[in-house]
């Protein structure tokens, strides 16, 4: 296992590039399923939890070919034949789950292990199976595992309870061969949800209403190949900006779409730091005084769940009290033990963590708990004085393409390391 060490107080100048968005592709790859045809991800990020997601796809009979020389990569799903059940697969990456709708719509039936919680919360299944159950799946829950079997499934009206990104794409993935018209209520409506909705539609679906919160899908007899290019990821962007903050730094980001990163824009704009958005590429100047602020993560287009961790490295260095609130997951503070450990001030009540700004973090030995959390200690780090050894990095290797490599780039002191 890898460790990061990180020597804290280098600004950063110059330019960094930013890849395509974990969270769009590993839906994208698990739609591929849909066609027995070629697909080919352009511009894919080589990331472990793709890697994962395409060794599912193997284990299922699909034939990949991943040239990470060239980010492509190619996958043939005319070998799967849905005998394969996905019992260990859920095991090795949460995220596998999302093969379900994509199964039961090609095979009419799939068993797969009930995927656990994780680290930043219990991260129940309900609202992916009540979207099966409405298009008219049988679900059982058994032993561990569930399993879905339609021998016809029909379009339906259906309503989430809450916006889940999973349940959306995996309810998407079911009905876009579903009989007739399927609609999706309370949609999320991530970027990534449109994503996945435009590769479905060059497949051959008739997915509307990308953008909504309402998704119509008009099923259609059956789905072929396609190539596409993923889009941007907008927590990579992200955090960069907030690295600038932290080390007091200007530099250039290429490959965002401003619109994606509107959220995080208008927080950090608020705190003092000065960006000068382009149609693909801002400049974030965060050599200027900053203010502390109160942040609350909500559903797109509310402040992402997946930059407040990175949020909370930023504000323990602000002059003043913060507050942020995470109303998403329910265990994902698991941060704030390890930013104390380099010396922040922050305490926990509920869910919202109080933060009293501190001059500077000090170096220390952390580990990363997630990989939010990690991105997080690892900004934290480049701000700080001394030394910070992170530990537990394969967290942030599932997320983030060549992290700290992109980071030497700017200028950071960052070394890997095998423990
Ligand atoms: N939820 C339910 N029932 C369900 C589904 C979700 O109660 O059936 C709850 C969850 O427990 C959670 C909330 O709804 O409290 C949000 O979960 P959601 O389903 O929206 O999240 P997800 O699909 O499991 C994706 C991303 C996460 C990101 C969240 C929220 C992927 C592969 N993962 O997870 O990304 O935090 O949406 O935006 O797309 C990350 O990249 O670090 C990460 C965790």
């Amino acid at each position: 296992m890898d460790k990061f060490i990180v020597k804290g107080g280098n600004t950063l100048s110059g330019e960094v590039e930013i890849s395509a968005a974990k969270n769009a592709v590993l839906p994208i790859i698990a739609a591929t399923i849909l066609c027995a045809d070629k697909c080919t991800i352009i511009n894919c990020p080589m990331l472990l939890d793709v890697y994962v997601i395409c060794d599912v796809l193997k284990i299922l009979g699909a034939k990949v070919i991943i040239d990470a020389k060239s980010s492509t990569v190619n996958i043939d799903t005319s070998g799967i034949n849905g005998i394969e059940s996905g019992s260990n697969l859920v095991r090795k990456m949460r995220g596998s789950f999302l093969i379900m709708g994509a199964m039961i719509s090609r095979f009419g039936r799939f068993k797969i292990s009930l995927p656990g919680g994780c680290n930043i919360g219990t991260r129940p299944i309900d609202l992916h199976l009540k979207g099966f159950k409405s298009l008219g799946a049988s679900v059982k829950i058994d032993h561990g595992y569930v399993e879905a079997s339609s021998k016809k499934l029909r379009g339906e009206r259906i309503y989430l309870d809450y916006p889940s990104v999973g349940a959306t794409e995996n309810i998407m993935m079911a009905s876009v061969m579903a009989e007739g018209e399927t609609i999706i209520e309370n949609a999320a409506e991530e970027p990534e949800i449109g994503d996945l909705a435009k590769f479905l539609n060059k497949m051959g679906a008739k997915v509307s209403g990308i953008g909504t919160d309402t998704l119509k899908i008009i099923g259609v007899k059956e789905l072929h190949g396609a190539n596409y290019r993923p889009i941007y990821d907008r927590i990579e962007a992200g955090t960069f900006m907030i690295a600038a903050g932290i080390t007091k730094s200007k530099f250039k980001i290429r490959g965002i779409d401003n619109e994606h990163i509107k959220p995080i824009v208008a927080k950090l704009t608020e705190m003092g730091i000065k960006i000068d958005l382009d149609k693909s590429q801002l400049i974030i100047d965060g050599t200027g005084t900053l203010k502390p602020i109160d942040i609350k993560t909500m559903p797109y287009p509310g402040f992402p769940t997946d930059m407040q961790a990175q949020m909370m490295s930023l504000l323990s260095v602000v002059k003043g009290t913060s507050v942020v609130t995470e109303t998403i997951f329910e265990n994902r503070f698991m941060h704030v033990t390890e930013l104390k450990r380099m010396g922040a001030n922050i305490k926990i009540d509920g869910r919202s963590a109080v933060i009293e700004g501190i001059n500077r973090f000090t170096g220390a030995e952390v580990k990363a708990t997630d990989l939010r959390a990690g991105a997080a200690l690892v900004i934290a780090a480049l701000g700080g004085e001394g030394e910070t050894e992170i530990r537990d990095i394969y967290h942030i290797d599932r997320g983030y393409v060549e992290f700290e490599k992109k980071l030497r780039t700017l200028g950071a002191d960052i070394r890997r390391m095998e423990v």
